[in-house]
């Protein structure tokens, strides 16, 4: 029998990648406070976001979740959150009509500052001090002292928060997201890249499709649908004593709700069934993600299900699959297969990030052949289980940073140095950012043309 939840019951329970804080009633005291500010989100748009992941469950949507690693407090420029939003619009377009489904926009914003570590130290030269664990906890430079968790940042962090989405709400809801002007910065991309022929034909399909929507009488003007989009924030619900100060009772339903993002997730270090992080989550109701790694075995799994959606409500959990692209194959089919026996409705989505990431010339990396090849296995494994590719997770910035190798420009490890910018993991630029969205149409196009042969042959 599963013990009565409240916001603060996953204290009770033994907790991994907790900061070392040195003067607790001062971390006490930054909570209290965060606890009477206001909600950066609304109980009734992480519903609105449930619905729309329920229809992706259902398999009739695409999830795009997408954003930093890391945000930081030295990045948080109004330019930086454009160029984003800009790059992640462009590839959701290019999504939308690659599976002709509706695509569900999740950023990895306004709230992303939290970050796991593989090891509690980092060590350079002769010197040990304790791991960076993001900006919301303590800081980057490798000095003792801004290495020591400092609870002020969380104060900063969500300031910082509610001043990105709010720039984000002006730019869904104010004409910025006019799909006009996304298919314009589209073509712009087309034109300049190196592999313009390849992407040249979807563009011209979707190019004509606007044509034949304004030949007809449907344009932004007349349909507020083609100026605004909803959009959506989302973050590791990692650094706890945080989600709980903003955890609050909805007024219209009277449930609880984390009201630091529409969506958390659970990281893939911290999933395990009678820890914290799975405690706390339990008990909200916003729509949740949960990391399945190597690690997670098919009986794991589906303890992790029914403890997190014990109502089996579609779009309550999206399963983030980061495997690697040599091990999708292995461990992707035996989830699948144990969710499906038991009739468990999930969003499947793939990070196909997490699993590749790789040192060069002391840089890490990700090489974008490795990205796509496990998104087109995840992919084929779907098809061939019977069951829907429901999204992708990415780490992605809309600046011209060199942090993943290949792509169209061909990016090497020498490139590496130049615009290495991240606070954590590599991202994908702009430009590999919406070439991965090209490819992916590409192949949900062949798709759906697969199936049609099946069903007509
Ligand atoms: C992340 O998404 O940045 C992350 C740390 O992922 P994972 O928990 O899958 O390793
Ligand atoms: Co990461």
């Amino acid at each position: 029998m599963a013990q009565t939840w409240t916001p603060n019951s996953w204290r009770q329970k033994p907790i991994q990648q907790v900061p070392d804080y040195p003067d607790l009633a001062a971390l006490e005291a930054v909570e209290t406070r965060l606890a009477k500010y206001p909600p950066l989100v609304f109980a009734g748009e992480a519903r609105r976001l449930k619905t729309a992941l329920a229809n992706v469950a259902e398999g009739r949507g695409f999830l795009l979740q997408g954003g930093d690693c890391a945000e930081s407090f030295a990045e948080h420029g109004a330019d930086t959150i454009r160029d984003f939003f800009r790059a992640f619009l462009q590839m959701a377009v290019v999504l939308t009509f690659g599976a002709q489904q509706p695509v569900v926009k999740v950023g990895r914003i306004a709230g992303q500052f939290a970050k796991p570590r593989s090891s509690g130290v980092e060590k350079q030269g002769d010197v040990t001090l304790p791991s960076y664990r993001g900006d919301i906890i303590n800081g980057i430079e490798f000095t003792e002292e801004a290495r020591v968790p400092n609870p002020e940042r969380q104060i900063m962090a969500y300031r910082q928060s509610a001043a990105t989405l709010n720039l984000l709400r002006a730019f869904a809801m104010g004409g910025y997201a006019n799909l006009e002007n996304v298919h314009q910065w589209m073509l712009g991309f087309v034109k300049d890249s190196p592999q313009a022929e390849r992407y040249r034909k979807l563009a011209d399909r979707i190019s004509e499709t606007m044509d034949f929507m304004k030949a007809i009488g449907i344009t932004s003007e007349n349909h507020p649908s083609l100026r605004e989009t909803d959009f959506f924030t989302s973050h590791e619900a990692l650094l706890l004593g945080y989600e709980q100060a903003l955890t609050r009772v909805d007024s219209t339903s009277g449930d609880w709700y984390a009201t630091s993002g529409h969506m958390i997730w659970i990281g893939d270090r911290t999933r395990q069934p009678d820890h914290a992080h799975v405690e706390y989550c339990r008990g909200i109701k916003n729509p949740l993600g949960l990391k399945c790694g190597p690690s997670l075995t098919a009986d794991g799994l589906l303890e992790l299900v029914d403890l997190l959606n014990p109502a089996n409500e579609a779009g309550r959990l999206t399963l983030i699959c980061r495997f690697g692209h040599d091990k999708v194959a292995e461990h992707l089919p035996r989830l699948i297969r144990a969710v499906e026996r038991e009739g468990k409705k999930v969003v499947w989505s793939c990070d196909p990030m997490h699993g590749n990431t790789i040192t060069l010339n002391n840089y890490k990396t990700r090489p974008f052949e490795r990205i796509l090849s496990e998104v087109e296995s995840f992919f084929q494994i779907h098809r061939a289980e019977g069951t829907h590719p429901g999204g992708i997770h990415i780490e992605m910035t809309g600046n011209d940073v060199t942090e993943c190798t290949g792509g169209a420009r061909a990016l090497s490890g020498d490139d590496l140095a130049d615009r290495y910018h991240t606070h954590c993991d590599p991202r994908l630029n702009a430009d590999q950012a919406l070439e991965l969205a090209f490819l992916l149409a590409e192949r949900m196009k062949g798709g759906r043309d697969e199936k049609k042969m099946v069903v007509n042959g």
